[in-house]
């Protein structure tokens, strides 16, 4: 057990936003095995209110970038994942971003511990984003496209662990 949480700790201190990709190939298991970890995320009342858009086909992924302005990685990338938000599916209303946010999160410390390299592109709430993926790939109106996440061998590398901690932002017991 002890060696798992290190694991997991070295995982979260070592992943970074990778945006260039080999030509190689992800394997089924590995696409598997991360939306998986997605799918672990916790969600508001355990309500999963997500579904996922794996996107493999090159003329697709193309286009991402046609109107989404910070995609651009998405013509390299092997694969995107799209996160999408359902809140017919919620029960307690109003949580779905929160638990699609974890959802995103687990997948791209799956990505890299799998030691493939990704990046969380933000959709939602930009509505030409949301529009635009809805019109590609055939989402009904009801789902909303959250977050998508090219995926690919990585390209470059980048120093591990940015040191972020920041202790002027923690506050103990009152503000
Ligand atoms: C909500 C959200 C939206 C983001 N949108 C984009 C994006 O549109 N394009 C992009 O290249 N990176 C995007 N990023 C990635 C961030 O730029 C990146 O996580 C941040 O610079 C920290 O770098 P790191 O991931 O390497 O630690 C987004 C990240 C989050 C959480």
């Amino acid at each position: 057990m002890r060696e798992a949480l290190m694991d997991a700790m070295q995982a979260l201190f070592s992943r970074r936003s990778i945006r260039t990709y080999t030509s190689e190939a992800v394997s089924a298991a590995a696409i598997e095995e991360m939306l998986e970890a997605a799918m672990s995320a916790p969600s508001a009342g355990n309500q999963q209110p997500w579904h996922f858009v794996v996107v493999t086909e090159r003329k697709l992924l193309d286009r991402i970038p046609e109107f989404h302005p910070h995609s651009l990685m998405c013509r390299e990338a092997r694969l995107a994942v799209l996160v999408c938000g359902d809140p017919s599916l919620e029960k307690h209303a109003g949580y779905w971003s929160q638990d699609c946010a974890a959802a995103t999160e687990n997948l791209l410390v799956a990505v890299h511990a799998k030691g493939l390299g990704g990046v969380w592109v933000g959709v939602y709430p930009r509505e030409e984003r949301v529009v635009g993926f809805r019109k590609l790939l055939d989402i009904p109106e009801h789902v909303i496209p959250f977050a998508v996440v090219p995926i690919g061998h990585p390209a470059e590398q980048k120093p591990p662990r940015p040191d972020r901690y920041n202790k002027a932002r923690i506050h103990k017991n009152r503000w």
